[in-house]
Parts: C-alpha cells; sequence; structure tokens
C-alpha cells in the first residue's frame, strides 16, 4: 500500500473552507496531519472553534488544530465578512456552541509553530493547503526560512490575476487581508500554486447539487448544507442567481490532484502592499499569454487561471459519496 500524503491545511472556516476540508478527508490517499487556523472570515478564536467543530462531526476529532495569527502582521484584524460566512463564520447555526466547543486548549504550539516543525518531520513530503489569509505560513518563514526546501509544495487559495477582486475592485479578500504576509509567503523559494479568482468564480455551486449534499449520510454533509444560507445570499447578488462559488474547495481539489489545470503558466507573482486602491492586488505576468506562455526568467509560481474538470461536480460526488 502506497504511504498516505501528509497535508496540512491552514484556513478560517469559513463556508468554503468547510467544503475544503471535507474534500481532503475524502480523499483516501491524504492524511491530514494537522489544521492550522487563521483570522479571516471571523476572528481566529471563532475559526479554531469552528475547525474543532467540523473536524469532530466528521469524526475526525483527533487531526490536531493549532491556533495561528489574530491580527495580520502589520496591523488588526478588521471584523471579518459575516455578510458572506455569517457573524460565527459557518452560517449562524451555532455549530460549535452546540458541540461544547468553547475555546482552544491554551498550551499548545502555535499555527507557525507547528507548520514548521511538521515540515520538519515530513521532510519533502508536507503538501500545504492554505485558503485563509497567510500570515501564518509568513510566520513560520520567519521562524525557519529553512522550511521553503523542506516542503513539497504549497497551494494557495488567493488573488486575481486578469479579473477583478472581490473584496475591493482590485484586490481578493485572503491576500487583502494580509498582503505584506502574502508578499513574504509569494517570494519565498518553495514550489507555489496559486488559485486565483479567475479559476474560483467560474466554479459554482447550485442549489439543485446543495439540495443532493443535504440528502447524503454524511454528517459533515448535513453540516456543510446547512451552514450555507448567507454564502448563498451573498453570492445571489453577486451572479443574479442561486449559485455559490467554490473557492477553497478548488484549491483542495486542485492540490489533491482531483481536478486537473487546463491553463496554469508559471509566472512571477508580486503583491501589491502599498496603501492605495490596488493595495492587495496580484500583479502576474502574463504578458506573453499570446504567445502561449512560454518559459518565463525569474517565473515561481504556478497560477492556475482554467482546470479540466466541472468541480461543482467533483464537490458533489465527493460530499454525498457512501463510503
Ligand atoms: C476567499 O475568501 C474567503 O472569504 C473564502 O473562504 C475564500 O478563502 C475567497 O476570496
Ligand atoms: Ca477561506
Amino acid at each position: 500500500m502506497r504511504p498516505l500524503r501528509p497535508i496540512l491545511l491552514d484556513t478560517d472556516p469559513g463556508i468554503d473552507d468547510a467544503m475544503a476540508l471535507a474534500v481532503i478527508l475524502a480523499d483516501p490517499s491524504a492524511e491530514l496531519v494537522a489544521v492550522t487556523t487563521v483570522f479571516g472570515n471571523t476572528d481566529v478564536d471563532q475559526t479554531t472553534r469552528n475547525a474543532l467543530a467540523l473536524l469532530r462531526v466528521a469524526d475526525a476529532g483527533t487531526v490536531p488544530v493549532y491556533r495561528g495569527a489574530s491580527s495580520p502582521l502589520n496591523g488588526v484584524f478588521d471584523g471579518g465578512v459575516s455578510h458572506i460566512h455569517g457573524t460565527d463564520g459557518l452560517g449562524d447555526i451555532g455549530l460549535a456552541t452546540s458541540l461544547g466547543i468553547a475555546r482552544h486548549p491554551q498550551g499548545r504550539e502555535s499555527a507557525a509553530e507547528a507548520i514548521v516543525r511538521l515540515a520538519h518531520e515530513h521532510r519533502g513530503k508536507l503538501e500545504i493547503i492554505a485558503i485563509g489569509p497567510f500570515t501564518n505560513l509568513a510566520l513560520a518563514l520567519r521562524l525557519d526560512p529553512g522550511i521553503a526546501s523542506l516542503v513539497k509544495s504549497v497551494t494557495l487559495m488567493g488573488g486575481n490575476a486578469l479579473v477583478p477582486g472581490n473584496i475591493t475592485p482590485g484586490a481578493e479578500a485572503n491576500i487583502f487581508h494580509d498582503p505584506e504576509a502574502a508578499h513574504e509567503v509569494l517570494n519565498a523559494s518553495w514550489p507555489l500554486t496559486l488559485v486565483p479568482l479567475d479559476v474560483t468564480m467560474e466554479h459554482t455551486l447550485t442549489r439543485a447539487q446543495h439540495t443532493l449534499i443535504a440528502r447524503a449520510p454524511s454528517p459533515l454533509a448535513t453540516v456543510i448544507a446547512a451552514v450555507v444560507g448567507p454564502y448563498f445570499t451573498f453570492y445571489e447578488g453577486v451572479y443574479s442567481t442561486e449559485r455559490i462559488a467554490l473557492h477553497d474547495p478548488l484549491a483542495a481539489l486542485l492540490a489533491l490532484g482531483n481536478v486537473t489545470p487546463a491553463l496554469a503558466p508559471l509566472t512571477s507573482v508580486h503583491v501589491e502592499c502599498g496603501h492605495g486602491p490596488a493595495r492587495g492586488a496580484t500583479i502576474c505576468d502574463l504578458r506573453n499569454r499570446f504567445r502561449g506562455f512560454p518559459p518565463q526568467s525569474g517565473a515561481t509560481c504556478t497560477v492556475v487561471l482554467e482546470v479540466k474538470d466541472d468541480v461543482a461536480d467533483v464537490v458533489t460526488r465527493l460530499l454525498t459519496q457512501t463510503s
């Protein structure tokens, strides 16, 4: 039997983060060795409670959770996006409270410390999937820059190459919440894949697929189906129809190889850290797209612009599978 692939999920659950967790847990080739939490969709205490709650629902309560950054490297937490994910980050159904998860146990390593340790323990093998602001990864690199050469891959959901932002006209939320951290992470010499809005906004789950997930036998699928209320309301405004974007599960599926890139040039990515209207924008050098993206000097990051698969179908299948 082939050894399981060690996966570390860095996350700010988050409704689509919950879907990403579900697709990772559904992959028999993956071993989720840690979940690290970060502020983002809501504050870090709540994202940590949410991660613990989701893992418990999934009967994966033995996966260790490490609480991470409560604020960006150079700033303060801005309060999150309750209009998208609910005040508690998971659709305000009171999941963590109903499970009696009051607060994260004290005394554990921080997320950054855990990332450093696990990069060493799983030398050459650890696959990091980061689907919140990238503060924990930047802090881990500051603790030990050497981890960049130890990690097998880093897949980031974030940024916008050729399309508008979502949290501002110029920026995507995970980058905008901590551009300085994103800059450090995207400049480290580890194998990077960026999964930006260009591709994630093209893959949406319908109400019909949501109904299938709600009927699935898995308790985690049931919870995911229950928490998506505000998410549908928000995206109804974006798409003028009932569909929800699959940002974080798409990044997870790409990292796991369950979805295949169709257009994914290796390019350079610059994060705008100024304080003007472009703060948090990701400037990807895609000038050579009319020549079929020939190799580019200084290119460090694979930017996924299109995928071959119907991602909503893959997510629905994984969340509704019976075994
Ligand atoms: C990203 O921002 C968050 O709100 C989502 O969970 C996702 O990670 C999309 O821009
Ligand atoms: Ca997220």
